[in-house]
């Protein structure tokens, strides 16, 4: 007859077996059943134990004991394998070879893309950055640009004005009095910001918009270097055979003063519904920086000269892209903005 040793190291190897044998955690527990079950076999030769003379039963003891551990150890160990290689496993129905899913990426809105593009040139041009708030006083808006005190630019219909002395800036050529006042000349920057008119809104004026302005100071700058530093920016940003021309015009804080022009980049000068016919699209006011400017800023005009102009960032955007209404800009209709 087989002896207990016998049988319990016959139980160990089967259970080795049937454990490393087991596929999933369900045929796992089968095992476990089978041997440390209530009926299980490990579990019966405990209870055989009642029968077995009481001089041998710490020592028998012991040994069952010790198959029951380690029975209890190897399905433990096998759990955790199991459990591991089903953690890794795709889930059912799942095929790891499809591509995967895009997700929806957001858009530039087209005025960010020109702003950013504007501002790229001017940098490579050795232009510095510069900015100033959008409320402004009347000071940094008006007076020291030499507008006069009743000046139209100053009336209610054209201003949001915050108090009397405190308004939206409606123009970015405030930052040119701050840079100047608050920097030693020569001076080479742009100044980029949101702009702020008390106007009707139609399909080519907001009330809210963006300029870009810059200046330069220097010795010996004439109306030479403004003419070729707008050309060269005009024909980085819109391509070679766009042509530039300067009209006479009129601003305050600027003598003389210029409006420029650029040939029609959609019928290259030839007249269309775009540049109404003309060839020529008004893009931008630029101009020598008056003396009473610099004056008003600490910088002597004897020695110093400069330019400065102001671009609306939406007119180039509307004009670059051919796009009919300043509105769509700001309405983020998705449809408009995946165009760009
Ligand atoms: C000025 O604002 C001057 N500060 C520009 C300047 C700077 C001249 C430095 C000389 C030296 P103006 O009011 O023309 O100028 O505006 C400049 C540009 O802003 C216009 O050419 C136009 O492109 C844009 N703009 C003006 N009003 C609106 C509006 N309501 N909506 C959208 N763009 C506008």
């Amino acid at each position: 007859m087989e002896t207990l040793q016998e049988s319990l190291k016959k139980i160990l190897s089967q259970a080795e077996e049937a454990a490393s044998g087991a596929q999933d955690l369900k045929k796992l527990d089968e095992v476990r059943v089978r041997f440390l079950g209530k009926s299980g076999e490990v579990t019966e030769l405990l209870k055989d134990l009642a029968e077995v003379p009481p001089a041998e039963k710490p020592v028998l003891g012991k040994v069952i004991n010790e198959v029951k551990n380690k029975v209890t150890a190897l399905l433990e160990q096998k759990k955790e394998a199991l459990e591991l290689s089903a953690s890794d496993a795709p889930p059912p129905g799942f095929d790891p070879t499809l591509p995967g899913r895009t997700l929806p990426v957001g858009k530039l809105n087209p005025l960010t893309k020109v702003l950013k593009d504007i501002t790229g040139i001017f940098k490579e041009m050795g232009f510095d950055l510069a900015e100033g708030p959008d409320a402004e006083t009347d000071y940094y808006n008006f007076l020291a640009l030499n507008f006069p005190p009743d000046h139209p630019a100053r009336d209610a219909q054209d201003t949001f004005y915050l108090s009397e002395d405190l308004l939206m800036r409606t123009h970015t050529s405030p930052i040119q009095i701050r840079v100047m006042q608050n920097h030693k000349p020569p001076f080479k920057f742009i100044a980029p910001g949101r702009v702020y008119r008390n106007e009707a809104i139609d399909a080519t004026h907001h009330h809210i918009f963006h300029q870009v302005e810059g200046f330069l100071v220097d010795e010996g700058i004439h109306m030479g270097h403004l003419k070729g530093t707008l050309d060269t920016f005009i024909k980085r940003f819109f391509g070679s055979r766009v042509q530039t021309r300067f009209r006479p015009s009129f601003f305050p804080f600027t003598e003389p003063s210029a409006e420029m022009d650029i040939s029609c980049i959609f019928c290259e000068g030839k007249g269309c519904r775009i540049c109404k016919q003309s060839g020529w699209v008004e893009l931008l006011g630029c101009g020598m920086i008056d003396p009473a400017v610099l004056t008003n800023c600490g910088v002597d005009p004897e020695k110093w000269t400069g330019f400065a102009f102001g671009m609306g960032v939406e007119r180039i955007a509307l004009f670059q892209y051919d796009i009919d209404d300043i509105r769509l800009f700001y309405q983020n209709d998705l449809r408009f903005l995946k165009q760009f």
